[in-house]
């Protein structure tokens, strides 16, 4: 089987990427190890940038996200009792959307089956061949058989466990890493909102996040021990914990629901730099982790998708490889922006073991500057909303 662009991963990169390519007349196969129930289910992160959403409207599929998300003009910061407005709009111009990461992927899946899209589910045992030559190719498994991928270029979108990434020599390729010695425990419950916008909390006994997912289901999270597990935490815990952290900060109160999904995510902060080796590009996690504290997982791995699209883009239609040849460099930027804003929200609101009352009082003057000084307060804006300079 021969195709223009060879997929591998059906998450926000490779659906994104093949319907845009789609739309350009350029044929793509999409790969996935997982099936179609899996990925449409499974709990990720909720806030698009702007230039995610008008991406997802230029693809096409941006109806459901505009009549069902929620657009947010600013988020809350909660400190030493006290709850600070960040005016995203006011400041920057822009605004998020507050939309879960599987619903747009359900979006995507239906854009691809609608447009008749090779989309295989299921794949197991991929591996690529040729990428150094200019006729690589995408061997697996698929309902029982053996299957060759002959394409033009492939595209790594299979996450930072996939088989991509682990294509490229080691020796071209440099990680950057950090891992955190924290986690968050994440909630969805069955409930009204407890705030009208997003609230980050800095507490003594660890960080917060009240988060909301729609008018009755909401999304809260709590910083916990990375290897605890959710067997350990009873519902009535999971309140008391989130109501100790929360409601202390003037006038907050979270309000209990019924949970119906419990999960503890580790947190990291990775790069794979280069993102490319002859015809195999990456996208997404395959080449970069973000702590979720920034909310920049997801708008990271669309704005991927946007410099490979025009760069594959350029080549089919002018014969040009100038941006595949830089979509590394030029992608790079975004990412390191991004690596440096997750890391430092997430560093002025967690708490940190062994953090001396000094560091204590660092983060607290961190965050008072960031909601006093209205320059500072731009800086964190238009790194939340995704137009910072690069
Ligand atoms: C979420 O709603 O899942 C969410 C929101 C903001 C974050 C991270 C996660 O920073």
């Amino acid at each position: 089987m021969r195709t223009q662009v060879g997929i591998i991963g059906a998450g926000p990169a490779g659906l994104l990427l093949s319907h845009l390519l789609h739309l350009r007349g350029i044929d793509s196969v999409v790969l996935e190890t997982r099936t179609r129930e899996q990925i449409e289910s499974t709990i990720r992160a909720g806030v698009l940038e702007q230039g995610t959403m008008d991406l997802l409207t230029e693809a096409g599929v941006g109806a459901r996200m505009k009549a069902e998300g929620a657009l947010h003009h600013g988020f809350e910061l909660a400190f030493e009792g006290k709850r600070r407005r960040i005016d995203l709009t006011g400041l920057t111009g822009h605004s998020i959307t507050v939309y879960a990461q599987h619903e747009v992927i359900k979006d995507l899946v239906a854009a691809r089956v609608a447009a008749d899209g090779a989309l295989r589910f299921g794949v197991t045992d991929t591996s690529l061949h040729g990428i150094d030559t200019d006729k690589p190719s995408i061997r697996y498994r698929h309902e029982g058989e053996e299957c060759e991928l002959q394409c033009d270029f492939v595209i790594g979108c299979d996450g930072s466990q996939g088989v991509s990434r682990a294509s490229i020599p080691q020796a071209l390729r440099k990680d950057y890493e950090r891992v955190y010695p924290f986690g968050w425990f994440g909630i969805l419950c069955e409930g009204p909102p407890s705030s009208d916008e997003l609230v980050y909390a800095r507490h003594e006994r660890g960080f917060a996040l009240v988060s909301t997912r729609s008018a009755n289901v909401q999304r809260m999270y709590f910083q916990c021990d990375p290897k605890d597990s959710v067997d350990n935490w009873s519902d009535d815990r999971i309140w008391a914990e989130l109501h100790a952290r929360v409601d202390s900060h003037d006038g907050q109160h979270v309000v209990d629901g019924k949970i119906f999904q419990k999960n503890i995510v580790g947190m990291r902060s990775f790069v794979s730099a280069t993102m490319q080796h002859g015809r195999l590009f990456l996208a997404g996690d395959a080449a970069h982790i973000v702590p979720p504290t920034g909310a920049k997982g997801m708008n990271l791995a669309v704005a991927d998708v946007r410099v490979l699209t025009n760069a594959l883009n350029a080549f089919y239609v002018e014969n040009r490889t100038d941006l595949l040849d830089s979509y590394s460099q030029t992608a790079l930027k975004r990412i390191w922006r991004a690596e440096h804003f997750s890391y430092w929200m997430t560093s002025m609101m967690h708490r940190i073991d062994g953090a001396s009352p000094f560091e204590q009082q660092l983060q607290v003057a961190e965050l008072e500057y960031v909601t006093t000084s209205r320059a500072a307060a731009t800086a964190m804006a238009e790194n939340y909303v995704g137009v910072a300079a690069v």
